[in-house]
């Protein structure tokens, strides 16, 4: 832009350098105050540096965290609280909504928050796929797809932006655990890398155009993301066209050469501060760092800032405005995304049904992650608080629920950053107890939580993705004693991702709340008494047992220096990553990708292929088109699905891969609506590794339009390609497995 260039004629060197690098870890006081400072948000996670000389008056502007809501501490408790936010509904139940037009629904609000409170840029969302369930920072991201990650991404940026504040897509690339995270290097072909790990951001980019990026901490094939030039400027900007900015996770990789990071391409450094100048300035005197390079990171830079609010001058509420609205998206849109696993004649309960709800985590309630991804907030209900607003619950049950939990918990600071939360044992209640309640109560709700943070992974262990021992015991007891009077046993899982199901059996109806955020109880208790009518869908997989994960076995990494510290991670299983390793190796699983059920039954039918431009090659797409109808009793919402099954020619391929959705609108009984579903050349590509190119092979396609990615009772829709399309050719050598690894060397799964 030309203006920038005429800022960047006005800028002496180590006014350049002091933008490329942030302004320190923390501006409350723990670094000097970011230069040119015209608004103090105490407490957010950084800025960008400004600018003020006799040419230049260039504000600095703030980056806050986080995917499921502003975060801000300040430097004291009644400061922290003045930027309380709304916490939204995490990623991955945001993502099972399988809805665009409502994560940009949520986006927009979202942004008027980061608007009021006076940030620039917000360190959201979160897109890395969930390879493994025990990833700690599963519920800050969205699925095991790239495809309904990229979209649910570029969704909620849209909403962010349309405030004109910016969104900041992360981890670039491959941020799969937290197990030594800024050190780990990940080892993943290339293909793998191209049709799954990069994939998500590449539809990001293209379809919400974020104005930031955040590389992630990890190394890919030997080398920090932050410093890899084949992938912060081959493959981001000359590939995908990027025009956004690019920072550094915070103090990621080699912290002592922000120079190479700034030269391979990473325009900023966060936090930054003056040791991180001093680097820069010597990178600079040392010729690491040509004027060329950083007049090209500040002009990105710049191109950004320039929209901002802080940039413009432009006043902010201070606090957050519209909170009843926000908090009544947040309601619906939990509501949206919750999964019906089971439902055994249970659900929906009546109103006048007498409800006793077991489990600690009804008042021990979680609205979201720990970390960088946790919200500050000033209240949130429980779920005793959520269900009793809609139902009869026993009082004399939940006083013993919150009685316990006063005298037993124990405050807990889980992983980096503030989240107030608390840990408590699930107690034990007698026999005799037991039965009183099953007498005196129509229908049985036992919750059950699970928390996870950033810096942090899960373990397969009780407790955590397994029950845990005493809520073994009390869910068999439950079960046990309410079947005998004939009465329904409910579980809710509040939790941050995929958890052991395989007491499923014991129990009558299962609703994956997921981490609902401010409030967001209030949904279960919609979902429960049919308020709504539960229309979200599985975005992972939930696996029989952990041992079927294809990454079980390599998950976090192996210690292969004798450190005491994992250091590398092979991503053995390749592209079969979730659902595309279940179906194409035959695994059953406990519940599908893509699957969840409903108060109402819908029929798919008159699925067509109604355009074919594949021709067009890189701007070519196929068009399909499928009729829902509600065949049902109430009125409800379907997700269609589309499945491609590609020929098995010179690449191997998935048995299935989701190519396409589509939500309805809200069907009556009896409605019907026809849904379209585009398919873009380009996503129906595999990449062809030999060739460094994308290619649709030749062959016969097979294309599912299902309500899951369950499709054996789903007759597929044909296609012959007769001659292959070679798309976009690749930049050449780009994410090359190191020298000492070679794609044979990979033990890939084999079944
Ligand atoms: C963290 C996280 C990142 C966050 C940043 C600033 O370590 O990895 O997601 O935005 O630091 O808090």
């Amino acid at each position: 832009m030309k203006h920038i260039q005429t800022q960047l004629a006005k800028m002496s060197i180590d006014e350049k350098l002091h933008i490329l690098a942030g302004s320190g870890f923390g501006n409350n006081g723990a670094a000097r105050p970011p230069m040119n400072l015209k608004k103090d948000v105490s407490g957010v996670a950084g800025y960008i540096n400004g600018v003020h000389n006799e040419k230049l008056d260039i504000p600095a502007t703030a980056l806050a965290d986080g995917p499921a809501g502003v975060r801000i501490i300040a430097d004291s408790d009644e400061a922290t609280a003045h930027y309380n936010s709304t916490a939204w509904p995490i990623g991955s139940l945001l993502a099972s909504t399988w809805d665009s037009d409502l994560i940009t629904e949520v986006g927009k609000a979202f942004g008027e928050e980061i608007r009021d409170l006076g940030v620039d840029f917000i360190l959201a969302p979160g897109q890395d796929i969930q390879r493994n369930p025990l990833n700690g920072r599963n519920f800050e991201y969205y699925s095991e797809d790239p495809l309904l990650t990229g979209r649910s991404s570029a969704a909620i940026v849209r909403g962010i932006q349309s405030n004109g504040v910016g969104a900041t897509i992360k981890h670039f690339v491959a941020n799969n655990s937290e197990t030594n995270r800024q050190q780990v290097n990940e080892i993943i072909t290339p293909r793998s890398l191209r049709e799954i790990y990069l994939r998500g951001f590449q539809i990001a980019i293209a379809e919400g155009k974020p104005w930031a990026l955040m590389t992630s901490y990890n190394q890919v094939n030997g080398a920090y993301n932050n410093a890899r030039s084949d992938l912060l400027l081959s493959i981001l900007r000359d590939e995908w066209h990027f025009e956004g900015l690019v920072m550094t996770d915070w103090f990621a990789g080699d912290t002592d050469q922000p120079g190479t990071q700034v030269a391979a391409g990473n325009d900023m450094i966060q936090p930054g501060g003056d040791q991180v100048f001093q680097n820069l300035k010597t990178a600079y005197d040392n010729g690491v760092l040509t004027d060329e390079m950083v007049d090209r990171s500040v002009s990105r830079i710049l191109e950004q800032v320039c929209r901002t609010p802080g940039y413009l001058m432009q006043d902010f509420a201070g606090s957050v405005q519209h909170k009843d609205e926000h908090l009544a998206l947040v309601r619906r849109a939990a509501a949206e995304g919750m999964v019906l696993l089971k439902n055994d004649q249970a659900l929906p309960a009546e109103p006048r049904e007498t409800m006793a709800v077991f489990g600690i985590n009804q008042v021990n309630t979680y609205k979201g992650g720990t970390g960088s991804g946790d919200v500050n907030v000033s209240s949130t209900a429980t779920l005793a608080d959520g269900l009793s607003s809609q139902f009869d619950c026993d009082s004399k049950l939940l006083t013993f629920y919150t009685d316990y939990f006063e005298q037993n918990r124990v405050a807990s600071n889980g992983g980096l950053g503030v989240s107030n939360g608390y840990t408590c044992d699930e107690p034990t209640i007698d026999d005799d107890a037991m039965t009183q309640y099953a007498n005196s109560n129509d229908i049985a709700v036992i919750c059950i939580g699970r928390q996870a943070g950033e810096g942090a992974d899960r373990a397969n262990e009780a407790g955590d993705y397994l029950l845990s021992d005493a809520e073994t015991t009390l869910l068999q007891q439950v079960a046990t004693t309410f079947h005998d009077q004939q009465k329904k046993v409910v579980v809710v899982l509040n939790v941050n991702g995929v958890v052991d199901t395989s007491w499923a059996d014991d129990v009558d109806a299962i609703v994956l709340a997921y981490m609902p955020g401010q409030d967001g109880t209030y949904a279960v208790a919609d979902i429960l008494s049919g308020k709504t009518n539960p229309c979200g869908k599985l975005a992972q997989t939930f696996p029989v047992s952990y041992e079927d994960v294809p990454s079980a076995s390599t998950f976090p990494g192996v210690d292969t220096t004798d450190d005491g510290a994992v250091d590398t991670e092979y991503y053995n299983e390749g592209i079969y990553v979730g659902y595309r390793y279940y179906t194409t190796f035959n695994h059953d699983v406990a519940y599908p990708f893509g699957f969840g059920l409903s108060y109402s039954n819908f029929e798919l039918s008159d699925q067509r292929i109604v355009a074919d431009h594949l021709s067009l090659g890189q701007y070519g797409n196929l068009v399909l088109t499928a009729s829902v109808t509600n065949t049902g009793k109430v009125a409800g919402k379907e997700v269609a699905q589309v499945y491609v099954s590609a020929p098995q020619g010179a690449l191997d391929k998935p048995a299935i891969e989701l190519k396409s959705y589509a939500k309805t609108k809200l069907l009556h009984p009896g409605e019907t609506q026809e849904l379209v579903f585009l398919i873009p050349s380009e996503l129906l590509a595999s990449f062809d590794p030999e060739h460094e190119r994308w290619l649709i092979e030749a062959g016969h396609y097979q294309f599912f339009i299902s309500n899951s990615s369950d499709v054996s009772n789903t007759r597929p829709l044909d296609l012959n390609i007769t001659k292959e399309i070679a798309l976009m050719k690749t930049t050449s050598g780009a994410l090359a497995l190191p020298d000492d690894v070679s794609e044979d060397s990979f033990v890939t799964v084999t079944q």
